[in-house]
């Protein structure tokens, strides 16, 4: 029996401009796996991701319709601790934004606004964000460098780093891997595969390739529209509709 920890249904939301980007959408995402949604820019997927930690709130929005479970929980209640949820549900973006800080302060940044003061609870949490995201062996012995001083590839796992130090239990990634090389891609993508074992992982990814390499399930939007839903590789390998399969097969971008 496959647990979902978000249950999304019927989910609409308009920007005030008159942009309908999602439309009706029912889509559950469980826990323990990478869920990842794909398909072309505009399909609405980054306003699907904002939804899930209420970052819209901060957006253009005009209507949000339709319920968010977390864990049974509507979070789109006007009553949510959207500061709370948003330590639940964590973010990472498509480019890595280091806070002008050392890379132990990028950990322990949010720590310590939530008045962490004892030193080594702080450390503690630097250092299972750094093993988390699979960045501690190279920065280990360089912990109070400034962090603009790391690599592109090294940078977004310091930003997945910073998320895991919250102790999350959804964690969101936009794009992740658009801006970095084969080499930090694929240190990203091992590091989420390891991830799931503890989290609830939802991933856009930046290509089709990628979303077939990484897919426990995987959801195609399409100009705001949920077209089809699959388990593990099924929306790659045996596609039922023929918008995926067109998409997939590269016949449109
Ligand atoms: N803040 C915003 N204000 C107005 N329209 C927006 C905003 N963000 C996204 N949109 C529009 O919503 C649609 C979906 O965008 P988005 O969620 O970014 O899709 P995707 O991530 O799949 O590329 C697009 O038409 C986009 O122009
Ligand atoms: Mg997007």
């Amino acid at each position: 029996m496959v647990e979902n920890k978000i249950v999304i249904e019927d989910l609409s939301l308009s920007y005030t401009d008159g942009t309908e980007s999602l439309h009706e959408i029912s889509l559950n995402i469980p826990v323990n796996a990478i869920s990842v949604l794909f398909g072309p820019a505009g399909g609405g997927k980054s306003s699907l991701l904002r939804c899930l930690n209420r970052l819209n709130d901060l957006a253009d929005v005009r209507t949000v319709a339709g319920r968010i479970l977390l864990d049974g929980v509507d979070i789109l209640d006007p009553a949510t601790d959207v500061i709370a949820l948003r330590r639940r549900v964590g973010m990472v973006f498509a480019r890595p934004v280091v806070l002008p800080l050392s890379i132990r302060g990028n950990l322990t940044y949010g720590l310590e606004l939530a008045g962490e003061k004892r030193r080594s609870r702080l450390d503690e949490a630097a250092e299972r964000g750094l093993k988390l995201a699979a960045l501690w062996d190279e920065v280990k012995e360089r912990l109070d460098d400034p962090a603009i001083a790391l690599s592109g590839g090294q940078q977004q796992r310091l930003c997945l780093a910073r998320v895991l130090a919250q102790q999350p239990e959804v964690i969101l990634l936009d794009e992740p891997t658009s801006g970095l090389d084969p080499i930090s891609t694929s240190k990203v993508e091992g590091a989420l595969q390891e991830l799931k074992r503890e989290y609830t992982i939802v991933l856009v990814p930046h290509s089709v390739q990628q979303a077939a390499r990484t897919a426990d399930y995987a959801a195609f939007f399409l100009q705001g529209g949920l077209i089809e839903y699959g388990v593990d590789k099924e929306l790659f390998t045996h596609p039922k509709k023929q918008r995926t399969e067109d998409y997939v097969e590269g016949r449109f971008g």
